[in-house]
């Protein structure tokens, strides 16, 4: 698939078929965020593959309650958690080096995208999830200080594919010229 292409048909993927995602695709995935750019090539991520179907649905439990990520997460085949190491991006030595101390935050977001771009590729689909008990959520995958869970994907075929995603801002409308405000 073209990268424009892949670009602007990706959409979150909430309904997946039965289909069982291969370990070999999942490696495929984990292959794209490892070749994602980094502060000074950190790569502050970690991923968890879930596959175990009580996890699996421990994990979705954790979920904000109205979540439309809910139902496709319980019957995914597989879910990956993003973690990342909070203090690795915009460190040196131990000292923050810009004001924002979240550079992992960033970093995490480029390897997701690689992520779910490639999902698209292969012909499989994801949705990112934020929207979760964090603590919860980390408490039950094991994950402590100084790594953070971040965002969970459910990987799966996608029963359609939708051509029309929410509707976007204008590009004249977050577009300055020269300076803020200018448009
Ligand atoms: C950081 C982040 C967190 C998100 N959290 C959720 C979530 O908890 N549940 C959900 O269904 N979608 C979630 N989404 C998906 C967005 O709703 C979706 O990307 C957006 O509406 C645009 O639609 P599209 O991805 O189909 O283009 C999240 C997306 C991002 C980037």
């Amino acid at each position: 698939m073209e990268l424009k292409e892949a670009i602007l048909t990706r959409r979150s993927v909430r309904k997946f078929t039965e289909y069982y995602v291969t370990d070999e695709e999942i490696e495929a995935l984990l292959n794209a965020a490892r070749w994602s750019p980094s502060w000074a090539n950190t790569q502050c991520w970690e991923f968890i593959v879930i596959r175990d179907k009580n996890l699996i649905k421990e994990v979705t439990d954790t979920y904000s309650e109205t979540n439309p990520a809910r139902k496709c997460s319980e019957s995914a085949s597989v879910l990956i958690a993003v973690c990342g190491k909070r203090d690795l991006p915009g460190f040196k030595d131990g000292i923050q080096r810009t004001k924002f101390d979240s550079w992992f935050m960033f970093d995490l977001g480029i390897a997701v995208q690689n992520i779910s771009l490639t999902a698209h590729d292969l012909g499989l689909g994801t949705v990112v999830v934020g929207s979760l008990d964090h603590e919860k959520c980390a408490r039950l995958l094991n994950v402590k200080d100084p790594y953070e869970l971040v965002v969970i994907l459910p990987v799966g075929k996608p029963v359609e594919f939708k051509k029309e995603g929410p509707k976007r801002r204008e590009i004249s409308e977050f577009t300055h010229k020269d300076k803020f405000g200018n448009k």
